[in-house]
């Protein structure tokens, strides 16, 4: 009150100059800009902004827009020790189209959804999915009732687009629980959001991984320890391995040579394993090669998207760190189901070459058309396009280009290219890990004078 008398005193008593009231102008014209960009901030923030509209009181979150809301925030505080850091920008209306893909029975009838919808209901959906700490699962082979295992969940270690990966202990434990033994630690791949489609999806990686995994010569791929079911839907437990290839070059964004061309080579070794069987991986990218537990050889996993060789199949929606790794072919599927091709394995393969050795020239690019027009043009002008590259990499975009196929010739190139760049260089020390030579039989004495490229270690991969 005693305020208010003293302002309009004032007022009365005091006609403010013209600079004063421009003065005052100014102030009142920022304080509302500073009113308008808050309220813009709160109309960003989805959470509040469900709990303004659904609730009138909005320090009581009862609505089920507190509910998501809520999830929301409890899904991005979750730091996940697996993640990438910097993850890459989405493609356009990618989460309208995993959902479609994911929970197609929520687009019917026309059912238009905007992106921002879309990204608020996937968070819901994730959020009930999500396994707790202390939950188990249980081994559906284990059906000796002396000797039963099941895996404790201890955190969320990383995500897809459509699986969760769980750090887990294992435990052998009797009926009853008279007896719980720990275990080792593995990785558990649950679903993201539950629904019928991830169980489909699911099913078919786990027979997938399986015919890869039984076949005899197979090597590099992610071996698989068990599997059961939750609520329905199967989940498939893992040996757990280190950082994946992405989040390495967050901590190693320039690899050498040599390095770059081992890492091709134990990609390829997986890929070869996958055809062996007749199977198509169809997700070759760097979030899908792990580093295994010795810090030297890498791991293909992830066989979520893969078909067996002849049949026909459309593909799952690429995010940000599948769409520079997506085959000509896979383009083409994401509209209508295509003959499932080897030669798509091998051509995303020499995609991820490209980006460890930073010359992929639509990484940035987010837009679908634009990612397959680069594409093309790559392959139409290739020899001009590799003209600036290293010798070994239009070697290998030459076989790559005529046949497509993963080769020993292939595999001859590399070997070549290898030994060419370590010349001089001594063993081979992978910038992954400078602190652990490779454990591989040593190639024999060395002359004392110069160094000698370890032939051993490429030739140990094939
Ligand atoms: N056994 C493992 N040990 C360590 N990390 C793993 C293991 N299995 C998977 N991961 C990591 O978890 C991430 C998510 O798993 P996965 O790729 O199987 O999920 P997804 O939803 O099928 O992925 P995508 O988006 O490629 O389809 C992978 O990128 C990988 O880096
Ligand atoms: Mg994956």
């Amino acid at each position: 009150m005693g305020f208010k008398k003293k302002a309009k005193k004032t007022s009365v008593k005091k006609t403010p100059s013209k600079s004063k009231l421009s003065a005052k102008k100014k102030e009142k014209k920022e304080k509302k800009k500073k009113e308008k960009k808050e309220k813009k901030k709160k109309k960003e923030q989805p959470g509040e902004t469900i709990s303004e509209s659904s609730s009138s009181d909005s320090t009581s979150p009862t609505g089920v827009g507190d509910v998501i809301a809520e999830a929301v925030n409890q899904t991005k505080m979750t730091y996940m020790l697996g993640a990438c850091k910097t993850p890459p920008p989405i493609p356009e209306d990618f989460m309208k189209r995993l959902m479609a893909c994911e929970q197609p029975d929520l687009f019917q009838d026309g059912v238009k959804l905007t992106n921002e919808e879309c990204e608020l209901l996937d968070e819901h959906l994730k959020k009930t999915a999500v396994l707790k700490k202390n939950e188990f699962l249980v081994n559906a082979d284990s059906t000796n009732e002396t000797n039963l295992q099941r895996f404790r969940v201890v955190e969320k270690y990383n995500e897809g687009r459509f699986g969760a990966v769980y750090v887990t202990t294992s435990e052998f434990y009797t009926e009853g629980e008279a007896d719980v033994t720990p275990g080792q630690s593995c990785m558990v791949k649950a679903c993201l959001r539950m629904g019928h489609a991830t169980r489909v999806r699911m099913i078919r990686e786990i027979r997938m991984m399986r015919t890869v995994l039984a076949h005899k010569d197979q090597k590099r791929i992610m071996p698989l320890l068990c599997e059961g079911r939750v609520l329905g839907v199967p989940f498939l437990v893992m040996p757990a391995m280190d950082a994946n290839l992405e989040k390495t070059l967050e901590n190693v964004p320039t690899l050498s040579i040599p390095s770059v061309l081992f890492i091709a080579q134990e990609m390829l070794v997986a890929i070869k394993s996958c055809h062996k069987a007749s199977v198509v991986h169809r997700d070759i990218k760097p979030t899908n090669f792990v580093m295994g537990q010795n810090l030297l050889h890498w791991y293909l996993a992830d066989f979520g998207e893969a078909y067996s060789e002849g049949k026909r199949a459309t593909i799952s929606p690429p995010d940000g760190y599948t769409l520079p790794y997506f085959a000509l072919d896979l383009h083409l599927a994401l509209k209508d189901s295509v003959v499932v091709k080897k030669s798509v394995d091998v051509e995303m393969w020499f995609y991820v070459i490209l980006r460890l050795l930073k010359v992929l020239p639509w990484q940035k690019t987010t837009v679908y058309s634009e990612v397959r027009d680069a594409k093309i043009d790559f392959w139409k002008k290739m020899e001009s396009k590799c003209a600036n590259m290293p010798e070994v990499v239009r070697k290998l975009a030459k076989h790559v280009c005529d046949e497509g196929t993963a080769s020993a010739g292939l595999s001859k190139i590399l070997e070549e290219g290898f030994l060419e760049a370590q010349k001089g260089r001594g063993k081979f020390v992978p910038d992954w890990n400078p602190n652990t030579a490779p454990q591989l039989p040593s190639p024999g004495p060395q002359s004392s004078e110069r160094p000698r490229p370890d032939r051993s270690v490429m030739q140990q991969l094939r």
